[in-house]
């Protein structure tokens, strides 16, 4: 093997840029050149009029510059036209052509079926779980996760400060698409004192009336951090109407969101609710020492990997441990939710 490639697909995840650092360091030690891939899967369909902007060979000391920096310097994206089998064909064409020999995909679930099919055209392909959502059940931490919680306590922490000076609840949104782990960690790492996920069912008015309990118990003060997938998880509640009972103007085409919940829970228990989305802030961080080490042996391993001819795989952690298995049987394997902790936030 003489040249493989790397590319980081779906939303970015602090410690993307860490793990093409690594992929860089190995593959410099085993003698391969290196083709960086960019914009996800939209570089191997090589679009552009300059095809450095699609894939150019990496260079160790920029990579080793960037190293540490959120974001990803390869950039990313989520391309629709590698959902169409002919334009995966032609982009194991180009791959093909341009002499590579595997592909480490640094991305989530999307980009690993992504892999998975270019692997079935010939491209042996190595995943790393790059996505803070945290929703791939065969790892017990994706790439960016820890970052990701850190961030948000970070947020809630500044939050309930003001929250506590003012007496007055918060509602804060954090990311995580339909996974509630961000949520979890993020409110159990703070003391918030309710959380709300996309795995287990909930009511307005059950959130209203564990917030009320704690008003009337001396905490005016509390947090609830909701996940963003949980909206599907909520019991219908014609919070339209109830907010046109209070006075409040609402519109036909308005949606439920984070602040529309703080105002009903205003209502409802007589408090200054605020809402607050963390939103992006989120994936931009720097990552945390346990992603940049994630990273590193992660990076590793993929081209140790591919090197010795296995391709097909992604790379996790299992027991505190760095380990690869199929893309299929992780893909096929179920999320254990921890209810435990769940009920420990919202009962204590
Ligand atoms: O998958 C990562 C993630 O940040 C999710 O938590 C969030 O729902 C989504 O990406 C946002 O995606 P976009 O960058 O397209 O707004």
């Amino acid at each position: 093997m003489q040249r493989i490639g790397v590319l980081t697909s779906g939303g970015d995840s602090p410690g993307m840029n860490a793990a093409v650092m690594s992929v860089a360091k190995s593959a410099r030690y085993y003698g391969l050149s290196l083709i960086g891939i960019k914009r996800g899967y939209n570089g191997t369909l090589c679009k552009s009029h300059n095809i450095e902007d699609d894939m150019v060979e990496l260079d160790l000391d920029t990579i080793l510059d960037i190293a540490d920096q959120p974001g990803t310097y390869l950039r990313t994206a989520r391309c629709l036209d590698f959902m169409r089998p002919e334009m995966r064909v032609h982009a194991a064409n180009n791959i093909h052509e341009m002499g590579i020999e595997g592909i480490v995909v640094i991305g989530g679930d999307g980009s690993y079926h992504g892999a998975m099919e270019l692997c079935e055209l010939g491209v042996p392909c190595v995943g790393i779980p790059g996505t803070i959502d945290n929703d791939l059940a065969y790892t017990e931490m994706t790439l960016g996760y820890d970052t990701a919680v850190n961030s948000c306590v970070d947020d809630i922490r500044a939050i309930r400060a003001t929250s506590r000076s003012h007496d007055r609840p918060a509602v804060v949104e954090v990311m995580g698409r339909h996974c509630g782990d961000i949520a979890l960690k993020a409110a159990a790492g703070t003391g918030a004192e309710i959380c709300i996920v996309p795995e287990v069912r909930w009511s307005v008015q059950d959130v209203a009336d564990h917030l009320s309990r704690l008003v009337a118990g001396g905490n005016p003060r509390a947090t609830v951090v909701v996940a963003e997938g949980a909206w599907d998880a909520m019991q219908p509640f014609a919070w339209q109407h109830f907010l046109r009972d209070q006075g409040v103007n609402v519109h036909d085409d308005d949606v439920f969101t984070t602040n529309v919940l703080a105002k009903v829970l205003k209502y409802k228990c007589h408090v200054e609710a605020r809402g607050t989305i963390l939103g992006y802030t989120q994936r931009g961080r720097t990552p945390s020492a346990y992603d940049s080490w994630f990273a590193f042996e992660a990076g590793n391993l993929a081209v140790n990997l591919l090197r010795n001819g296995i391709g097909n795989q992604v790379i996790g952690i299992k027991d505190g441990r760095v380990y690869y298995m199929p893309i299929s049987e992780a893909l096929a394997q179920k999320r254990d939710f921890n209810l435990q902790l769940y009920n420990m936030i919202n009962t204590l």
